[in-house]
Protein backbone atom coordinates (compact mmCIF):
# COMPACT_ATOMS: atom_id res chain seq x y z
CA UNK A 1 0.00 0.00 0.00
CA UNK A 2 3.01 2.46 -0.40
CA UNK A 3 3.35 2.16 -3.66
CA UNK A 4 3.40 6.34 -3.90
CA UNK A 5 6.62 5.65 -2.25
CA UNK A 6 8.55 3.78 -5.00
CA UNK A 7 10.81 6.57 -6.67
CA UNK A 8 13.33 5.05 -8.60
CA UNK A 9 14.91 8.14 -9.91
CA UNK A 10 17.58 8.61 -7.24
CA UNK A 11 20.69 6.58 -9.53
CA UNK A 12 23.92 8.40 -8.77
CA UNK A 13 23.24 9.13 -4.81
CA UNK A 14 25.02 7.54 -1.86
CA UNK A 15 23.52 7.19 1.96
CA UNK A 16 25.46 5.79 4.25
CA UNK A 17 23.85 3.74 7.08
CA UNK A 18 24.96 3.81 10.31
CA UNK A 19 23.34 0.64 12.04
CA UNK A 20 23.45 0.63 16.09
CA UNK A 21 23.00 -1.71 18.83
CA UNK A 22 19.30 -2.21 19.52
CA UNK A 23 16.64 -4.67 18.78
CA UNK A 24 14.83 -2.84 15.89
CA UNK A 25 19.20 -2.95 14.52
CA UNK A 26 17.39 -5.68 11.98
CA UNK A 27 14.73 -3.26 10.23
CA UNK A 28 17.86 -1.18 9.24
CA UNK A 29 18.14 -4.36 6.92
CA UNK A 30 14.83 -3.51 5.04
CA UNK A 31 15.68 0.22 5.24
CA UNK A 32 19.00 -0.90 3.08
CA UNK A 33 16.45 -3.04 0.53
CA UNK A 34 14.20 0.20 -0.16
CA UNK A 35 16.92 2.84 -0.50
CA UNK A 36 18.12 0.14 -3.13
CA UNK A 37 15.46 -0.21 -4.81
CA UNK A 38 15.34 3.71 -5.12
CA UNK A 39 18.46 3.35 -7.31
CA UNK A 40 20.70 4.47 -4.09
CA UNK A 41 23.86 3.34 -3.32
CA UNK A 42 24.30 2.21 0.40
CA UNK A 43 27.17 1.85 2.08
CA UNK A 44 27.04 0.57 5.84
CA UNK A 45 29.00 0.76 9.32
CA UNK A 46 28.09 -1.66 12.38
CA UNK A 47 28.88 -0.44 15.57
CA UNK A 48 30.05 -3.58 18.32
CA UNK A 49 26.60 -3.48 19.59
CA UNK A 50 24.83 -3.65 16.24
CA UNK A 51 26.90 -6.67 15.50
CA UNK A 52 25.63 -8.19 18.96
CA UNK A 53 22.64 -8.79 16.87
CA UNK A 54 22.89 -8.98 13.43
CA UNK A 55 26.13 -9.35 10.66
CA UNK A 56 28.06 -7.11 8.20
CA UNK A 57 27.22 -10.08 5.70
CA UNK A 58 23.55 -9.43 5.88
CA UNK A 59 23.53 -6.03 4.49
CA UNK A 60 26.36 -7.12 1.56
CA UNK A 61 23.86 -9.97 0.91
CA UNK A 62 21.17 -7.54 0.47
CA UNK A 63 23.28 -5.21 -1.88
CA UNK A 64 25.84 -3.00 0.16
CA UNK A 65 28.61 -1.71 -1.46
CA UNK A 66 30.80 -1.61 1.29
CA UNK A 67 30.34 -3.06 5.13
CA UNK A 68 32.58 -1.57 7.96
CA UNK A 69 32.64 -3.34 11.14
CA UNK A 70 35.86 -2.22 13.08
CA UNK A 71 37.66 0.83 13.28
CA UNK A 72 41.08 -0.47 12.02
CA UNK A 73 39.61 -3.06 9.16
CA UNK A 74 43.17 -3.55 6.33
CA UNK A 75 46.04 -1.59 5.40
CA UNK A 76 43.86 -1.01 2.03
CA UNK A 77 41.27 0.82 3.95
CA UNK A 78 43.34 3.13 6.04
CA UNK A 79 41.01 5.83 5.35
CA UNK A 80 37.79 4.33 5.78
CA UNK A 81 36.71 6.68 8.56
CA UNK A 82 37.15 9.39 6.03
CA UNK A 83 35.16 8.29 2.95
CA UNK A 84 31.64 8.50 3.72
CA UNK A 85 32.56 11.84 4.79
CA UNK A 86 34.04 12.40 1.23
CA UNK A 87 31.45 10.30 -1.23
CA UNK A 88 28.19 9.96 1.05
CA UNK A 89 25.14 12.35 0.31
CA UNK A 90 23.71 12.03 3.38
CA UNK A 91 24.07 9.83 6.85
CA UNK A 92 20.93 7.79 8.24
CA UNK A 93 22.23 6.59 11.65
CA UNK A 94 19.21 3.73 12.26
CA UNK A 95 18.43 2.79 15.10
CA UNK A 96 20.19 5.47 16.90
CA UNK A 97 21.03 4.29 20.47
CA UNK A 98 21.83 7.02 23.73
CA UNK A 99 24.83 6.03 23.56
CA UNK A 100 25.76 6.73 19.78
CA UNK A 101 23.46 10.14 19.59
CA UNK A 102 25.96 10.96 22.85
CA UNK A 103 29.44 10.47 21.03
CA UNK A 104 27.87 12.64 17.79
CA UNK A 105 27.18 15.44 20.52
CA UNK A 106 30.17 15.35 21.64
CA UNK A 107 32.35 14.80 19.22
CA UNK A 108 34.05 11.23 19.85
CA UNK A 109 35.80 9.25 17.80
CA UNK A 110 36.39 5.98 19.55
CA UNK A 111 34.31 3.92 16.98
CA UNK A 112 34.06 3.52 13.31
CA UNK A 113 30.54 5.02 13.17
CA UNK A 114 31.78 8.24 15.71
CA UNK A 115 34.56 8.44 13.84
CA UNK A 116 32.75 8.89 10.34
CA UNK A 117 29.67 10.62 11.62
CA UNK A 118 32.56 13.29 13.20
CA UNK A 119 34.01 13.72 9.55
CA UNK A 120 30.83 13.87 7.96
CA UNK A 121 30.13 17.75 6.87
CA UNK A 122 26.49 16.53 4.64
CA UNK A 123 23.13 15.96 5.74
CA UNK A 124 22.93 13.50 9.19
CA UNK A 125 19.53 11.71 9.99
CA UNK A 126 18.77 10.00 13.28
CA UNK A 127 16.14 7.43 13.98
CA UNK A 128 16.35 6.89 17.98
CA UNK A 129 14.96 3.51 19.64
CA UNK A 130 15.84 3.28 23.39
CA UNK A 131 13.93 2.70 26.63
CA UNK A 132 11.71 5.63 27.28
CA UNK A 133 13.77 6.73 31.00
CA UNK A 134 16.58 6.71 28.54
CA UNK A 135 15.25 9.28 25.96
CA UNK A 136 13.64 10.98 28.99
CA UNK A 137 17.19 11.07 31.07
CA UNK A 138 18.28 14.70 31.28
CA UNK A 139 21.66 13.66 29.51
CA UNK A 140 19.96 12.27 26.55
CA UNK A 141 17.62 15.68 26.02
CA UNK A 142 20.58 17.79 26.44
CA UNK A 143 22.23 15.64 23.46
CA UNK A 144 19.43 15.50 20.84
CA UNK A 145 18.88 19.46 21.54
CA UNK A 146 22.77 20.22 20.65
CA UNK A 147 22.40 17.87 17.61
CA UNK A 148 19.40 19.49 16.45
CA UNK A 149 21.01 23.17 16.70
CA UNK A 150 23.74 21.71 14.73
CA UNK A 151 21.27 20.58 12.07
CA UNK A 152 21.01 17.13 12.62
CA UNK A 153 17.38 15.98 11.60
CA UNK A 154 15.44 13.62 14.20
CA UNK A 155 13.04 11.36 12.23
CA UNK A 156 10.99 9.44 15.46
CA UNK A 157 11.23 8.73 17.99
CA UNK A 158 7.45 7.21 18.53
CA UNK A 159 5.35 6.56 21.31
CA UNK A 160 4.30 2.79 21.98
CA UNK A 161 5.50 -0.30 23.74
CA UNK A 162 9.44 -1.05 23.07
CA UNK A 163 11.01 -4.15 23.65
CA UNK A 164 11.89 -4.39 27.18
CA UNK A 165 7.34 -3.73 27.90
CA UNK A 166 7.56 -0.42 28.74
CA UNK A 167 5.70 2.48 27.26
CA UNK A 168 6.53 5.34 26.07
CA UNK A 169 8.39 7.84 23.80
CA UNK A 170 11.27 6.08 22.63
CA UNK A 171 9.72 3.78 19.76
CA UNK A 172 11.31 3.70 16.42
CA UNK A 173 9.58 5.54 13.85
CA UNK A 174 8.22 3.90 11.33
CA UNK A 175 10.24 2.72 8.60
CA UNK A 176 8.61 4.53 6.28
CA UNK A 177 9.21 7.47 7.66
CA UNK A 178 12.89 6.80 8.12
CA UNK A 179 12.91 6.17 4.04
CA UNK A 180 11.26 9.32 2.96
CA UNK A 181 13.27 11.32 4.81
CA UNK A 182 16.36 9.69 3.80
CA UNK A 183 15.05 10.35 -0.16
CA UNK A 184 14.38 13.75 0.95
CA UNK A 185 18.12 14.40 2.20
CA UNK A 186 19.82 13.33 -1.34
CA UNK A 187 16.62 14.84 -3.59
CA UNK A 188 16.77 18.28 -5.52
CA UNK A 189 15.47 21.29 -3.06
CA UNK A 190 13.77 23.18 -6.36
CA UNK A 191 10.69 23.19 -5.10
CA UNK A 192 11.51 24.54 -1.27
CA UNK A 193 9.69 27.94 -0.96
CA UNK A 194 6.45 26.51 -2.61
CA UNK A 195 3.19 25.41 -0.96
CA UNK A 196 1.50 23.24 -3.09
CA UNK A 197 -2.22 22.09 -2.82
CA UNK A 198 -3.46 18.78 -4.03
CA UNK A 199 -6.73 17.28 -4.33
CA UNK A 200 -6.87 13.23 -4.74
CA UNK A 201 -8.92 10.23 -4.89
CA UNK A 202 -12.70 10.05 -5.31
CA UNK A 203 -15.45 11.80 -3.42
CA UNK A 204 -18.58 9.70 -1.88
CA UNK A 205 -21.74 11.79 -2.66
CA UNK A 206 -24.45 10.11 0.35
CA UNK A 207 -27.94 9.11 -0.49
CA UNK A 208 -28.95 7.09 2.25
CA UNK A 209 -27.93 6.23 5.38
CA UNK A 210 -25.73 3.51 3.69
CA UNK A 211 -25.29 3.76 0.29
CA UNK A 212 -23.11 6.78 -2.10
CA UNK A 213 -22.48 7.52 -5.20
CA UNK A 214 -18.64 7.35 -5.95
CA UNK A 215 -15.90 6.24 -8.33
CA UNK A 216 -12.76 3.52 -8.32
CA UNK A 217 -10.22 6.08 -8.22
CA UNK A 218 -7.45 5.12 -5.73
CA UNK A 219 -5.85 8.57 -5.63
CA UNK A 220 -2.76 6.82 -5.75
CA UNK A 221 -1.58 9.45 -8.86
CA UNK A 222 -2.22 12.09 -6.45
CA UNK A 223 -0.32 10.63 -3.09
CA UNK A 224 2.99 10.38 -5.75
CA UNK A 225 2.50 13.80 -7.18
CA UNK A 226 2.43 15.19 -3.31
CA UNK A 227 5.26 13.07 -2.56
CA UNK A 228 7.45 14.07 -5.35
CA UNK A 229 6.76 17.70 -3.90
CA UNK A 230 7.48 17.03 -0.49
CA UNK A 231 10.74 14.83 -1.25
CA UNK A 232 11.59 18.28 -3.60
CA UNK A 233 11.36 20.66 -0.68
CA UNK A 234 7.94 21.70 -0.85
CA UNK A 235 5.43 22.18 1.48
CA UNK A 236 2.73 20.14 0.88
CA UNK A 237 -1.22 20.36 1.83
CA UNK A 238 -3.30 17.30 0.70
CA UNK A 239 -7.18 17.42 0.58
CA UNK A 240 -8.12 13.68 0.12
CA UNK A 241 -11.21 11.85 -0.65
CA UNK A 242 -12.02 8.72 1.28
CA UNK A 243 -8.47 6.71 0.48
CA UNK A 244 -5.78 5.89 3.08
CA UNK A 245 -2.55 7.16 1.58
CA UNK A 246 0.82 7.15 4.29
CA UNK A 247 2.21 10.94 4.60
CA UNK A 248 5.18 12.16 6.38
CA UNK A 249 4.61 14.26 9.45
CA UNK A 250 4.63 17.62 8.69
CA UNK A 251 2.24 17.21 4.88
CA UNK A 252 -0.84 18.65 6.33
CA UNK A 253 -3.76 15.98 5.21
CA UNK A 254 -7.43 17.22 5.22
CA UNK A 255 -9.94 14.28 4.60
CA UNK A 256 -13.29 14.69 2.75
CA UNK A 257 -15.90 12.63 1.45
CA UNK A 258 -18.27 14.38 -0.67
CA UNK A 259 -17.40 17.22 -3.48
CA UNK A 260 -18.91 19.97 -1.55
CA UNK A 261 -16.41 19.53 1.88
CA UNK A 262 -13.65 18.94 -1.28
CA UNK A 263 -14.82 22.40 -2.59
CA UNK A 264 -14.97 23.61 1.13
CA UNK A 265 -11.38 22.82 1.76
CA UNK A 266 -9.60 24.13 -1.24
CA UNK A 267 -11.31 26.84 -1.25
CA UNK A 268 -9.79 27.91 2.58
CA UNK A 269 -6.17 26.69 1.49
CA UNK A 270 -5.82 27.84 -2.28
CA UNK A 271 -5.35 31.53 -1.34
CA UNK A 272 -1.97 30.50 0.67
CA UNK A 273 -0.62 28.47 -1.91
CA UNK A 274 1.66 28.62 -4.94
CA UNK A 275 1.03 26.03 -6.76
CA UNK A 276 -2.31 23.91 -7.30
CA UNK A 277 -2.75 19.98 -8.71
CA UNK A 278 -6.13 19.07 -8.79
CA UNK A 279 -6.26 15.25 -9.37
CA UNK A 280 -9.73 14.37 -7.77
CA UNK A 281 -11.93 12.20 -9.60
CA UNK A 282 -14.57 14.51 -7.99
CA UNK A 283 -18.21 13.45 -8.73
CA UNK A 284 -20.07 15.94 -10.96
CA UNK A 285 -23.29 14.95 -10.00
CA UNK A 286 -24.68 14.03 -6.74
CA UNK A 287 -27.63 12.33 -5.80
CA UNK A 288 -30.95 13.72 -4.55
CA UNK A 289 -30.60 12.21 -0.82
CA UNK A 290 -33.68 9.73 -0.25
CA UNK A 291 -33.41 10.94 3.43
CA UNK A 292 -31.61 10.43 6.60
CA UNK A 293 -32.42 6.79 7.15
CA UNK A 294 -32.07 3.47 5.43
CA UNK A 295 -34.33 2.88 1.84
CA UNK A 296 -36.03 0.08 2.40
CA UNK A 297 -37.28 -2.25 -0.35
CA UNK A 298 -40.64 -2.75 0.71
CA UNK A 299 -41.94 -4.19 -2.62
CA UNK A 300 -40.49 -1.73 -4.73
CA UNK A 301 -39.00 -3.29 -7.87
CA UNK A 302 -37.32 -0.31 -9.43
CA UNK A 303 -35.68 2.51 -7.94
CA UNK A 304 -35.65 6.48 -9.70
CA UNK A 305 -32.96 8.51 -8.57
CA UNK A 306 -32.65 11.81 -9.27
CA UNK A 307 -29.33 14.16 -9.25
CA UNK A 308 -28.22 17.67 -8.74
CA UNK A 309 -24.35 19.06 -10.10
CA UNK A 310 -21.73 19.70 -7.51
CA UNK A 311 -19.22 22.45 -7.28
CA UNK A 312 -16.43 22.12 -10.60
CA UNK A 313 -13.54 23.01 -7.72
CA UNK A 314 -11.15 23.21 -10.43
CA UNK A 315 -12.71 25.74 -12.49
CA UNK A 316 -13.48 27.70 -9.49
CA UNK A 317 -9.49 27.41 -8.12
CA UNK A 318 -8.52 28.29 -11.84
CA UNK A 319 -11.00 31.76 -12.04
CA UNK A 320 -9.32 32.77 -8.55
CA UNK A 321 -5.94 32.42 -9.82
CA UNK A 322 -3.29 35.21 -9.55
CA UNK A 323 -0.06 35.81 -11.06
CA UNK A 324 1.49 34.70 -8.65
CA UNK A 325 -0.28 30.90 -8.62
CA UNK A 326 0.49 28.56 -11.13
CA UNK A 327 -2.49 25.62 -11.40
CA UNK A 328 -2.44 21.67 -12.71
CA UNK A 329 -5.40 20.11 -13.84
CA UNK A 330 -5.96 16.30 -14.97
CA UNK A 331 -8.64 15.16 -17.17
CA UNK A 332 -9.48 11.51 -17.39
CA UNK A 333 -11.03 10.83 -20.64
CA UNK A 334 -12.14 7.69 -23.07
CA UNK A 335 -12.02 9.54 -26.15
CA UNK A 336 -10.52 12.89 -28.40
CA UNK A 337 -7.97 13.14 -25.87
CA UNK A 338 -6.14 15.92 -27.23
CA UNK A 339 -9.21 18.52 -27.76
CA UNK A 340 -10.81 17.87 -24.35
CA UNK A 341 -7.72 18.48 -22.87
CA UNK A 342 -6.73 21.80 -24.51
CA UNK A 343 -10.75 22.42 -24.06
CA UNK A 344 -9.90 21.74 -19.75
CA UNK A 345 -7.11 23.57 -20.22
CA UNK A 346 -8.62 26.71 -21.10
CA UNK A 347 -12.16 26.45 -19.36
CA UNK A 348 -10.40 26.13 -16.39
CA UNK A 349 -7.76 28.58 -16.33
CA UNK A 350 -4.60 26.03 -16.03
CA UNK A 351 -1.26 26.33 -16.84
CA UNK A 352 -0.82 23.19 -17.34
CA UNK A 353 -3.23 19.84 -18.34
CA UNK A 354 -1.91 15.93 -17.84
CA UNK A 355 -4.62 14.29 -20.03
CA UNK A 356 -4.93 10.30 -19.35
CA UNK A 357 -7.34 7.58 -21.16
CA UNK A 358 -9.16 5.64 -18.29
CA UNK A 359 -9.74 2.89 -20.87
CA UNK A 360 -6.50 1.44 -21.85
CA UNK A 361 -4.63 -1.14 -19.96
CA UNK A 362 -2.03 -0.16 -17.61
CA UNK A 363 -3.27 3.06 -17.46
CA UNK A 364 -6.35 5.25 -15.47
CA UNK A 365 -7.60 4.07 -12.05
CA UNK A 366 -6.55 1.76 -9.85
CA UNK A 367 -3.48 1.13 -12.22
CA UNK A 368 -0.18 1.85 -10.51
CA UNK A 369 1.36 2.97 -14.24
CA UNK A 370 0.11 5.42 -16.44
CA UNK A 371 0.17 7.30 -20.36
CA UNK A 372 -0.69 10.88 -20.46
CA UNK A 373 -0.39 13.71 -22.50
CA UNK A 374 0.77 16.70 -21.25
CA UNK A 375 0.00 20.48 -22.94
CA UNK A 376 0.85 23.47 -21.32
CA UNK A 377 -0.21 27.29 -21.39
CA UNK A 378 1.72 28.05 -23.73
CA UNK A 379 0.34 25.13 -26.52
CA UNK A 380 3.81 22.74 -25.77
CA UNK A 381 2.78 19.58 -26.02
CA UNK A 382 3.96 15.41 -24.79
CA UNK A 383 3.36 12.45 -24.63
CA UNK A 384 4.89 10.45 -22.16
CA UNK A 385 4.73 6.54 -22.66
CA UNK A 386 3.62 3.93 -20.11
CA UNK A 387 5.54 5.06 -16.77
CA UNK A 388 4.89 3.96 -12.81
CA UNK A 389 2.94 7.08 -11.73
CA UNK A 390 5.82 8.35 -9.50
CA UNK A 391 7.91 8.58 -13.13
CA UNK A 392 5.20 10.49 -14.03
CA UNK A 393 4.45 12.55 -10.76
CA UNK A 394 8.25 13.49 -10.74
CA UNK A 395 8.30 14.58 -14.41
CA UNK A 396 5.19 17.00 -13.90
CA UNK A 397 6.90 18.71 -11.29
CA UNK A 398 10.24 18.91 -13.54
CA UNK A 399 7.67 20.22 -16.92
CA UNK A 400 6.44 22.86 -14.66
CA UNK A 401 9.79 24.44 -12.82
CA UNK A 402 11.35 24.36 -16.82
CA UNK A 403 8.54 26.14 -18.78
N1 LIG B 1 -12.55 18.62 -11.22
C1 LIG B 1 -12.89 19.34 -10.10
N2 LIG B 1 -14.21 19.43 -9.73
C2 LIG B 1 -15.16 18.80 -10.43
C3 LIG B 1 -14.81 18.05 -11.58
C4 LIG B 1 -13.49 17.98 -11.94
O1 LIG B 1 -12.02 19.91 -9.44
N3 LIG B 1 -16.43 18.89 -10.06
C5 LIG B 1 -11.14 18.59 -11.67
C6 LIG B 1 -10.48 17.22 -11.63
O2 LIG B 1 -9.79 17.02 -10.40
C7 LIG B 1 -9.51 17.31 -12.81
C8 LIG B 1 -10.21 18.24 -13.78
O3 LIG B 1 -11.14 18.98 -13.02
O4 LIG B 1 -8.28 17.92 -12.44
C9 LIG B 1 -10.91 17.55 -14.92
O5 LIG B 1 -11.76 16.56 -14.44
P1 LIG B 1 -12.55 15.60 -15.44
O6 LIG B 1 -13.42 14.69 -14.64
O7 LIG B 1 -11.61 15.00 -16.46
O8 LIG B 1 -13.40 16.60 -16.28
P2 LIG B 1 -14.72 17.40 -16.01
O9 LIG B 1 -14.35 18.84 -15.87
O10 LIG B 1 -15.50 16.81 -14.89
O11 LIG B 1 -15.47 17.22 -17.40
P3 LIG B 1 -16.09 15.88 -18.06
O12 LIG B 1 -16.45 14.96 -16.93
O13 LIG B 1 -17.25 16.38 -18.83
O14 LIG B 1 -15.00 15.31 -18.95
Amino acid sequence: MNEHLNFDCFLGKRIHLGVCGSIAAYKSLDLLRMYRKAGIEVSVTLTDGAQEFIRGLSFEALGAFKVWERMFPTMDDTFGHLEPGQAADAMVVVPATASVLARMAHGLADDMLSCQALAFSGRKLVAPAMNPAMWDAPATRDNCRVLAERGVEFVGPDCGDVACGDHGKGRMAPLESIYAAGLRAVAPKDMAGRHVLITLGPTREKWDAVRFWSNPSSGLMGACIAMAAWLRGAKVTVVSGPVNWWFPDDVSVIKVGSAQEMFDACMSVWPECSTGCFTAAVADFKPIPHGAGKFKKDGNVSLKVEFDTNPDILKTVGSMKRDDQQLIGFAAETSNIQESAQGKLERKNLDLIIANPINLPGAGFESSTNSVYVLDRAGRSEEWPNLPKTEIAWRIWDHLLLN
